[in-house]
């Protein structure tokens, strides 16, 4: 476990997310009520950042042409199979979110 600590908790703007980079990776925060979630920033369409779109509940909406993806799964919210975008462990001390890009959550 190697985290890092990328963002305050009053960074993460509503309804949107937040972009930081740790490990050399571009990822996108959001925060969804009492948690907060972290997921690769490129769309996989067209490599739109996807911190850039409005957040609705768990869902992001690429601001590139639409398309949706769960925060938590990392997968579009109707999707049967297929690869998820990337997400990683996330943890919130005294008001500082950390993430670990080593460990990727299955
Ligand atoms: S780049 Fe994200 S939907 Fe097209």
């Amino acid at each position: 476990m190697a985290y890092e600590r990328v963002a305050r908790l009053t960074e993460l703007p509503a309804g949107r997310g937040l972009c930081v980079r740790a490990g050399g990776l571009e990822i996108g925060l959001y925060r969804v009520g009492e948690r907060v979630y972290a997921m690769a920033n490129a769309c996989p369409h067209a490599g739109y950042p996807l911190h850039e779109g409005e957040l609705e509940d768990r869902v992001i909406y690429c601001a590139g042409h639409g398309w949706p993806y769960d925060v938590e799964t990392g997968h579009p919210p109707d999707a049967v199979g297929g690869e998820p975008l990337p997400r990683y462990p996330v943890d919130v001390r005294d008001g500082d979110v950390w993430i670990d890009v080593a460990s990727p959550l299955d």
